[in-house]
């Protein structure tokens, strides 16, 4: 059972699937390219430290969800639950920060949270994300933003609703948190177990509960963004301009608070109607406040991560087609002994001659190679073996046109390229 069963909450991803991830990650990859974005590849496991202090303490990854360990070393180790840290902690081990700021950087991979698995949420899930380092500019904001949008766009996403909002900075936010307080106080009894220990340590949470009671009890409650100091203020509504500027859509929701501790000023969140309850596409914001957290200079920060699971499902949910695995060009099917003897000799040579080439390697009979060639839906068969063989020569079949050609065995790699416009 252990030996054929994968562990609860992670994915095989089958040939026919992979072809689906590839080219979502493939279209990352391009427009972060246009974007300015350079890949970083980041280790799957850190020092349990990085995310206590980066993720932050009381989130929910931090207290329930690490796949925290101990190493043969002693020492404590956590499976990454997101990229953020990571890439802030590599920029200031490899002094990034030395060169021509902002310093722009992609990434793309599995991540390991321990919650409860449902559509849409795994325990091994993959995210695709960028961080910007080194910038304030609210057009980073905004560019980082709009990444997220067109990407969606360009995989034929649509309907998708952005919501996004200002936390603030240190400054502006203990008067906010003390103002929610205040306003909670009279209905703590009421809250959630969870939102009633939230209340000291970080009632914004509260604002993101789930329960519909706690909902209820927030939905008048006061609003980050009459909160904000002046600075924050001004840049909240400069991000806002930038994404007018260019046709972002977007919905201020002044309830928005992210499950991470890192934040401050813009944050966002993307989500996909349709899919179910885990419904969040993606989402990031500004942390101005982490590369100091890390032991560093102040520097601010901005990024976000992206659900490659949750995308797949909305791409699914609107009838989206990906484009599926790319068919053969040639099926070298074999007749007799002496067509077997030079099979693979002809295959590698049409292999490395550029040529997309099968051939099979179960001793089929020639009517049931040439019933499995059909899978590979391969523009020619070429038949080695027989008469013609004897005269140095094959016969090629054109599967498209249907018509057989023979062909001088040292002129078929030229005949096939020239066929398949190579
Ligand atoms: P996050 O909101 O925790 O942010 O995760 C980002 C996205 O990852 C979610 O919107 C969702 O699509 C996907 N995701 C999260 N958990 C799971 C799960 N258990 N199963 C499937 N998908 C999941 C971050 O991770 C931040 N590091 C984003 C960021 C980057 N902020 C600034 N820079």
């Amino acid at each position: 059972m252990v030996l054929t069963t994968r562990p609860r909450g992670t994915n095989d991803i089958l040939p026919g699937e992979t072809e689906k991830w590839q080219f979502v990650e493939s279209a990352f990859r391009n427009i972060c390219g246009r974007y300015g974005y350079a890949e970083i590849r980041i280790p799957m496991f850190e020092h349990t430290e990085l995310f206590l202090r980066g993720v932050g303490e009381t989130t929910d990854v931090v207290e329930k969800e690490m796949y925290t360990f101990t190493d043969r070393g002693g020492r404590s180790i956590t499976l990454r639950p997101e990229g953020t840290a990571s890439t802030v902690r590599a920029f200031l081990e490899h002094k990034l920060f030395a060169q021509p700021l902002p310093a722009k950087m992609y990434y793309a991979g599995p991540m390991f949270r321990y919650g409860r698995p449902q559509a849409g949420r795994l325990r091994q899930f993959h995210q695709v994300g960028v961080e910007v380092l080194g910038a304030k500019d609210p057009a980073v904001d905004a560019e980082v933003i709009t990444l997220a949008m067109d990407f969606y766009g360009e995989l034929g996403l649509q309907g998708l609703e952005l919501r996004v909002n200002s936390v603030g900075c240190p400054h502006c936010r203990p008067a906010h948190r003390e103002r929610l307080k205040e306003f909670l106080r009279p209905v703590l009894g009421e809250l959630c177990d969870t939102c009633q220990g939230r209340y000291e340590r970080n009632p914004m949470r509260i604002l993101d509960c789930k329960s519909p009671r706690c909902q209820e009890l927030v939905a008048e409650a006061p609003t980050t963004t009459v909160s904000l100091c002046s600075e924050c203020d001004r840049h909240f509504r400069q991000v806002l301009k930038c994404l007018d500027q260019v046709g972002v859509n977007y919905t201020v929701d002044q309830h928005l608070v992210r499950g991470l501790d890192y934040y401050t000023n813009t944050t966002f969140e993307i989500v996909a109607a349709g899919i179910g309850a885990q419904s969040s596409i993606g989402g990031g914001g500004r942390y101005d406040g982490l590369v100091e957290e890390c032991g560093g200079a102040p520097t601010p920060g901005i990024g976000f991560a992206l659900g490659l699971e949750r995308i797949l499902l909305a791409m699914e949910d609107q009838n989206i087609s990906i484009p599926v695995a790319e068919a053969m060009e040639v099926f070298v099917a074999t007749i007799g002994p002496e067509g077997e003897a030079e099979a693979f000799r002809v295959l590698t040579e049409l292999r490395r001659s550029g040529i997309r080439a099968e051939k099979d390697f179960m001793g089929r009979s020639l009517k049931a190679q040439l019933k499995h060639a059909g899978k590979f839906r391969a523009r020619y068969t070429v038949f080695l073996g027989g008469e013609e063989f004897t005269r140095g020569a094959v016969s090629v079949r054109d599967m498209v046109k249907g018509i057989q050609e023979e062909v001088a065995l040292k002129n078929l790699t030229t005949y096939l390229r020239q066929g398949l416009a190579l």
